[in-house]
């Protein structure tokens, strides 16, 4: 413990990321639960080392076990040195190379063409599916015809808005091989904000199906695109087709609504094409994805992923943080809508060579046994899921790993998980991370070290996470502050979509020459991490992002809102729940009718899973002297923290402080 050198051949920068792990490695030679820490603790300590010290070499090595048409140059990475976003990108320059063919042809070479790549469980039980790798192969080449004989060219958008049938990570990968950039909009999004999507990546095609059953209801997946592709061409927006998938369980294609000359039944085209398609070779820095996600502004954000560094890192995250081995079956109940889908449902797993389950329905549809149930009939052996997954009943005897993901894992909810479903014998990788960083930042990696429950304990691979003060000054030691991460990844996303002055504003000026996560992170005297929450204006709710401020966009177009806030709020079930302060316009009275109108307003803009679970009616809202809304004090109020409101005396009202309680007591 006391010889450190090993560490710190390069000087102040790698050192002080490494001292976390000074701790582990300590820890390795201390007897735990299990008798001694296995020696891969040494292993992954020397790996580590490595990514920080000379990350060329580390991601060379990695990289050069995927297929590329055209190797990377002498320099994998680009030190950018321009101050204002103060990155290092590890790009693979010069790098040419498909993703698709990496998921796909490349592992189909390697000989497991006749291993099962998907096994798809429907919303109703007994309804299921699978597809080999041969045979994924094939429905990607020949959605990827159609798609190119309908002028879809490399660099095209393409909007996918399906829940998760087969065809959507088929739709996500036939779109990769040939080079179209796909935007995958969570199928729980309501037209306006499909239609606000469409209108930002201007695609040549949206891929959807008529309907899905999601538990017991129906909902009409074609009529939101309907109405989100009329509200696009009043934008300007003209798009010409519409494939739709027909998805007969829910829905009879007779019984579909339809407009003539734009919509085409998917079944009527797509297999008619030929099963082979040549790969469209692009650039490591070609765009791969747009994914949209909630900033602490109205307008949601199109993070933008390229393909070689995406790759390597969903690749090796997955493969390290779950331990995966080829006899595995692993289940993430992550929907594609997200980026837990893209990267751990689809990318990171296929790259693997990983046979995935994919399912369509709810996790407690019929009943709440229902997860247990997929477990135990695909012998599932990783399963990755969020913390709200609520869930009971007893241990499954497939299952070697388990991952959370999505908000901070309360010890007690890390126990349950372990003892109960884990059988006190799986690890848990509590993986942290964004949108934004593509895969895995802070994860444990199963064996590596001692887990401590309600820790995402250590970072992966290349990454340097740093706790700063308000200042922006790095903090040492055991500390609390934000997190931020100093240089870059792989998985790193490269711009927002069309506004890169909002990504270097949002995440690279708040603390000049760090990555600003938006979370907030304490640092035990192990060096454990522990996320704490976001400390922006964003919600994590049922591990969904939402932006305060689009909710309360959507709740003041609602005529007779005057003013809205909303904070986030502890919940029992999501982790968190939507908390909305309400000012109707002067003279309109409080009443249970317009409470729903309002909650419907968030619905039909957003989408149901953004619909706040409480409305707090408010005379007025406090606000400072300058007019900014004091949110301290409104997530004290909904929290009913009413001794710990601190300072009011700032407020330009400080009665209005003791309306709100009043009202919050009446329960109107
Ligand atoms: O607040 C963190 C929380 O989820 C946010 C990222 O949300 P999103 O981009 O939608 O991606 C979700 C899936 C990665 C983070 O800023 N978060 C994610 N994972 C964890 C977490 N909070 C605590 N512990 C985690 N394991």
């Amino acid at each position: 413990m006391e010889d450190v050198s090993i560490y710190n051949s390069n000087g102040k920068r790698n050192g002080r990321t490494l001292d976390h792990l000074r701790h582990v490695e300590s820890m390795a030679t201390m007897p735990s639960g299990a008798g001694k820490i296995p020696r891969l603790n040494a292993v992954i300590l020397e790996m580590y080392r490595r990514s920080i010290e000379d990350p060329a070499g580390f991601w060379s090595d990695i990289a050069s076990e995927f297929y590329w048409k055209q190797k990377w140059g002498q320099e994998v990475y680009s030190e950018n040195t321009d101050v204002r976003n103060g990155t290092i990108s590890i790009e693979f320059k010069g790098g040419i190379t498909n993703i698709c063919c990496n998921c796909l042809d490349r592992n189909l070479e390697s000989g497991i063409s006749d291993k099962f790549a998907l096994y798809w469980e429907g919303n109703e039980p007994g309804v299921d599916g699978s597809l080999t790798y041969r045979q994924l192969l094939e429905r990607v080449c020949q959605l990827a015809n159609y798609m190119k004989d309908i002028a879809v060219r490399k660099g095209d958008a393409v909007v996918i808005y399906l829940p998760m049938l087969m065809e959507l990570p088929i739709a996500m990968l036939a779109c990769a091989r040939i080079g179209a950039v796909h935007s995958v909009v969570f199928a729980g999004f309501s037209a306006e904000s499909l239609a606000q999507r469409i209108v930002d990546c201007k695609p040549k095609v949206v891929l959807t199906c008529n309907a899905v059953m999601r538990g017991s209801k129906i909902i009409y997946l074609r009529d939101i695109v309907d109405k989100a592709l009329t509200e696009s061409t009043g934008n300007g927006i003209s798009i010409d087709t519409c494939l739709v998938f027909e998805n007969q369980l829910a829905m009879k294609r007779e019984a579909t609504k339809w407009h003539e000359g734009r919509d085409v039944w998917w079944q009527d085209v797509v297999p008619k094409y030929p099963t082979t398609c040549s790969v469209e070779w692009v650039d490591a820095e070609d765009p791969l994805f747009l994914l949209y996600t909630s900033g602490s502004t109205g307008k949601p954000k199109g993070v933008l992923h390229t393909t070689g560094g995406y790759m390597i890192w969903t690749a090796t995250t997955f493969k390290y943080a779950f331990d995966y081995k080829p006899s595995d079956i692993y289940w993430c109940t992550a929907d594609c809508g997200w980026i837990t889908g893209h990267s751990y449902v689809s990318y990171g797993p296929l790259l693997n060579g990983a046979t995935v389950v994919v399912f369509e329905g709810a996790p407690n549809y019929p009943d709440s046994g229902r997860c247990w149930d997929i477990v135990d009939k695909y012998n599932v052996t990783i399963f990755y899921t969020a913390p709200t997954l609520y869930v009971t009943r007893y241990s499954r005897k497939s299952l070697r790993v388990l991952g959370s993901v999505g908000e901070p894992i309360n010890p007690s909810a890390w126990r349950w998980y372990y003892n109960v479903v884990g059988d006190s014998r799986c690890p848990i990788s509590d993986t942290w991370w964004q949108t934004e960083t593509g895969g895995f930042m802070i994860t444990p990696l199963p064996g590596a070290w001692p887990q401590k429950p309600g820790s995402a304990t250590f970072p992966f691979f290349g990454v340097q996470p740093v706790i700063v003060d308000e200042k922006g000054t790095e903090i040492e030691g055991q500390c609390s502050g934000y997190l931020c991460v100093k240089g870059s990844w792989p998985g790193a996303f490269r711009t927002l979509y069309g506004d890169h002055e909002r990504y270097e504003t949002t995440y690279f000026k708040p603390f000049p020459g760090y990555y600003f996560t938006g979370d907030g992170c304490s640092r035990d005297k192990d060096g454990y991490h522990w996320l704490t929450g976001r400390v922006d204006d964003v919600i994590n709710v049922s591990g969904h992002r939402i932006g305060t401020a689009e909710v309360e966009s959507a709740l003041v177009s609602h005529p007779q809102c005057a003013e809205a806030a909303v904070v986030g709020v502890e919940h029992e079930i999501k982790g968190q729940g939507i908390y909305a302060f309400v000012t109707l316009v002067e003279g309109v009275p409080y009443s249970e009718e317009l409470r729903k109108s309002l909650v419907n307003a968030v619905r039909n803009q957003i989408g149901a899973f953004a619909a706040p679970d409480t409305i707090h009616w408010a005379p007025a809202l406090p606000k400072t002297r300058s007019g900014k809304i004091m949110r301290r004090i409104l997530r004290k109020i909904a929290s009913r923290q009413l001794d710990e409101l601190g300072d009011t005396s700032t407020l330009a009202e400080p009665a209005v402080v003791d309306q709100l309680i009043a009202l919050g007591n009446s329960k109107i």
